[in-house]
């Protein structure tokens, strides 16, 4: 059986504290690690836009001495509706992992079936598991350990970003809450996984209970790569910014989160984001290490 990274519970969470582990690690040597990939080739495919996933593999595959093959599917023969099982066939002949940000999780899932190498989620509608990675990384680096903190996560609680961070700071030892409104509320499935850890979990339509004494406040945009209806979507989210009101509602030093791209005066307060609780640009960096580290980990299963 291949090792996949699909969600971020493909992981144990003995396993995602052995990446976090080597994250840490690689971040200390960051040209002078090990290659475990020296000679091979990683494929990264992109279905939907990226400015630091696409920087933070590209450069991160390549610190680990493999080709960072960077496909935009819309100029690859995806793009002309070859099937995504047949491109997972013929990537498998090539790389040693293939990377993927694409819509559907039915469509990551139907790659990882037919790739005989594995497979990495990106982002998909579902989750963003390798982001919840880099966050874990800086929350430890800001805290010490992730194991009974209080994450807080303010606005679309049904987004890829709500989800990864319900499942995967459970498996962290946190107490994950979502502040959002009805209709923007995880599925229960999602929660339902999240509690299989056995930390607190909590989903509320008050933001400020919420956010009352939270170790780690964070958010996402309010309108996700392929969603519609914009202007409903701003209407409906407005009372759950990441503003000072709900940052003064934390611990006096919770440490502020944000996947970015951001948008200042929406999600999240210009305030907030460009103040000192924010750990947002050490947050952006950490995609890198924890990639990197994540890559080791998926090829030395094989
Ligand atoms: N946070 C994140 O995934 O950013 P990009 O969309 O720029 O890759
Ligand atoms: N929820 C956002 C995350 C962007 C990194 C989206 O899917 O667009």
């Amino acid at each position: 059986m291949v090792q996949h990274f699909l969600a971020d519970d493909d992981l144990t969470p003995a396993q995602q504290a052995e990446v976090l582990d080597l994250a840490a690690a690689l971040k200390k040597q960051r040209y002078d690690g090990p290659k475990p990939l020296a000679g091979k080739a990683v494929a990264v495919v992109f279905e939907k836009p990226s400015t630091r996933t696409r920087l933070s593999f590209e450069i991160g595959i390549a610190e680990l001495g493999a080709h960072p093959v960077i496909l935009d599917a819309q100029s690859t023969q995806l793009g002309r509706g070859e099937t995504i099982e047949d491109t997972a066939r013929v990537l498998s002949r090539y790389v040693a992992a293939i990377v993927i940000r694409t819509f559907g999780d039915d469509r990551i899932t139907a790659l990882a079936e037919a790739s005989d190498v594995p497979v990495v989620n990106a982002l998909t509608d579902g989750f963003h598991p390798c982001q919840i990675l880099a966050d874990l990384q800086t929350v430890r680096e800001r805290k010490g350990s992730t194991e009974g903190l209080v994450l807080t996560y303010l606005g679309d609680g049904a987004n890829n970003m709500a989800n990864s961070y319900l499942i995967g700071g459970a498996m962290a030892g946190m107490e994950v809450r979502i502040g959002a409104p009805a209709g923007y509320q995880p599925d229960p499935d999602v929660v339902e996984r999240a509690k299989r850890y056995g930390t607190t979990i909590v989903v509320t339509d008050d933001a400020k209970a919420a956010a009352e004494g939270s170790d780690v406040l964070c958010t996402d945009v309010w309108v996700s790569m392929g969603m519609t209806g914009a202007e409903q979507r701003l209407a409906d989210l407005a009372g759950y910014a990441l503003d000072e009101g709900a940052l003064s509602l934390a611990k006096p030093d919770a440490v502020v989160l944000h996947c970015l791209p951001a948008h200042r005066g929406e999600e999240i307060a210009a305030a907030v984001i460009d103040g000192p609780q924010s750990a947002v640009w050490d947050e952006a960096e950490n995609r890198l290490h924890a990639q990197k580290a994540l890559l080791t980990w998926l090829v030395q299963q094989a």
